[in-house]
Order: C-alpha cells, then structure tokens, then sequence
C-alpha cells in the first residue's frame, strides 16, 4: 500500500502507532486494505502525494449526527466552518489522487430550524445532539436564513470545491427508494442526496460504459440496504453506490480511499471488485468493526 504505515508491514493486525494514529493492513485475495484510525486531515497528509486511483467518501452531513468522538467535522457553529473544514481534508485528498484521479463525494443538505432553545430528548436518534445546535440557534447561521429554510450544504461545498481547483463534473442523484419516510406535512419529504462527481484535472479515467443502465445516467435509483455495519451507528452507503463509482471511475486493480470510511463499505467493496483499499476514520470503534469484516473475508 502507498502508506509509510503499509510499506512497514503487511500484517492484519495493528501494526502501528505514530501519535494518535493507529494503523492496521492486511491483504485479501491480492489486494492490499489498511484501515486509519485518526483524523481524515492529519492521516492525508502522511499519504504520499498521487497513490490512490479513486476517492469515495460520505463525510458527516452538518449537524445530523453525533459521532461521539473528539474533533469530528459536522458539528461546526458555522456553515462556513463546516466548508472549510471539509475544503481542507479535500485539498490534501486531492494531493494523494493520482493525476486521472477521480473522487465521489456523498453529501445530504440540513434544515435550519432557528428555534432557540433545546429539545431534551430525540427519539429518532440517540446519535443526533440534545443540546441546542448551531441550527437551532437564531440568528440565520449567519448567513440571513429564515426560520425552516434548507441550508443547501451539498452545493455549497461542491461549488466552494470548484472554485479550489477541483473539475465539478457531475451531480448525481441517489434516488434513496423505499427509503424511510420523513414525517412533514408543509413540503415534499426528502427521497435523494447529491454524489458529486469531481475530477482532479479536466482529464480523468471514466467508464461511460459502465453506467448500469442507459437511462440511469446521473439518476442513480439504489434501495436502503440491510446495514452490515454490527449495529454501531455509522450512517452507511449501499454497496451498489460504491460498486457503481468504482465501475466508472476507478480502473480494476486501483486503490480506493475514504477518508471517513465509518464501518469500512468502500473498502469492503472495493476489495470485492478487485481493488486495493485506504480507509480512514476518528471513531476507533468503527475502525475495530471495519478490520474484523476486512480479516474475516481474507
Ligand atoms: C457518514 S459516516 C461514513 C459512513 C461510511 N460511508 C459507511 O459506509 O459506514 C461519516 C464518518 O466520518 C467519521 N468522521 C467524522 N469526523 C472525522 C474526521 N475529522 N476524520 C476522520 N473521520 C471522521 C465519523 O466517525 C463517521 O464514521
């Protein structure tokens, strides 16, 4: 693996600690994984420039989720901070893609509700924070929303990316079917979330004709799945995501990374269809899970 960790060793069991990053690699059937555990922007920058073929990620979405773990990005007092913070792990991912490099960036939007105080208690998710968040707060984030607006996070990011040097070359659409229904009686339940096709440079490896079907060109219609997470509270994407950005964007043989892999999905797939695997993630749980799925299928 293009790591200093993976030149180290090739063993599947912890192998290392430098500060607070702990590593962990094996191989499995040929292919090479290793698995981070340690913030997305310091574990980067220790990537050796222009190693990996292809990025795809799902970072926290703002203000959704808790991830209990200290320096978490989502939980931002800003929608700028949440930008830049994301805009920094991004420009070093963008250092280690190679030059055809191509990376596909998850994203869902959040509403600012501005109602001013706390709530005590959510009984949607334990995950999601009891204290006032930065969307609860009034004030308009800062920005002038109104009370109830969507904040449009996922555009906000994708063009701040653009304008720092990455080649916005698509916005797909993942059409969540049958996915759970949201309980709002004044607008349209949400049924998507954007996966951002960008480019490193304006010439890319892609694979137009691996598109599943022709008519699914940048709607892409994926079911929920059942959650091969081991019940931790990760948020993961659906297997046929990732295996549809790899198919179209990273070359069989190719090394993937995700520098918020969570439950270990891209890596796992990435496995599965022929390709080395990076992964990265603050929550030492979620790494533990991810490497126990990643040995039990070597
Ligand atoms: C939406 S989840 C990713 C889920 C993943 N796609 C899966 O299939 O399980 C986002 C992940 O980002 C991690 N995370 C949050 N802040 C991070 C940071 N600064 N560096 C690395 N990981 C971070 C969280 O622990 C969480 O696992």
């Amino acid at each position: 693996m293009p790591t200093t960790a993976a030149r180290d060793s090739s063993r599947a069991t912890p192998t290392r600690e430098s500060g607070a990053v702990q590593t962990w690699n094996g191989t499995s059937a040929g292919h090479k994984w290793a698995i981070h555990q340690g913030s997305a922007l310091e574990v980067l920058k220790e990537l050796d420039s222009g190693c990996v073929d292809c990025i795809v990620t799902s970072p926290p979405y703002f203000w959704l989720r808790d991830y209990d773990v200290e320096g978490q990005i989502g939980l931002e007092d800003t929608v700028e901070g949440y930008v830049s913070a994301l805009l920094a792990i991004m420009a070093e991912a963008r250092r280690v893609l190679k030059r055809r490099g191509v990376a596909f960036l998850n994203l869902g939007d959040t509403y600012y509700s501005g109602k001013g105080k706390s709530h005590g208690s959510d009984a949607k998710s334990k995950k999601r924070r009891f204290g006032l968040r930065a969307v609860d707060k009034s004030g308009g984030l800062g920005i002038g929303l109104q009370r109830k607006s969507l904040i449009g996070i996922p555009w906000r990011v994708a063009l701040a990316l653009a304008e720092d040097g990455w080649v916005l070359r698509s916005a797909i659409i993942w059409h969540r079917k049958n996915g759970l229904p949201e309980f709002v009686r004044d607008r349209p339940s949400r049924t998507y979330e954007y996966v951002f096709m960008l480019a490193r440079n304006r010439r890319y490896h892609f694979k137009k004709n691996e598109l599943p079907d022709k008519i699914e060109e940048d709607l892409w219609t994926i079911r929920p799945q059942p959650r091969a997470n081991g019940g931790l509270s990760t948020a993961p994407f659906p297997d046929e995501l990732v295996k549809r950005c790899l198919k179209i964007g990273c070359p069989v043989g190719g090394v993937v990374l995700d520098p918020f892999v969570g439950s270990g999905t891209s890596v796992r797939v990435a496995l599965d269809t022929g390709r080395s695997g990076i992964g990265i993630d603050l929550n030492g749980a979620f790494c533990r899970h991810a490497v126990r799925t990643l040995k039990a299928r070597a």
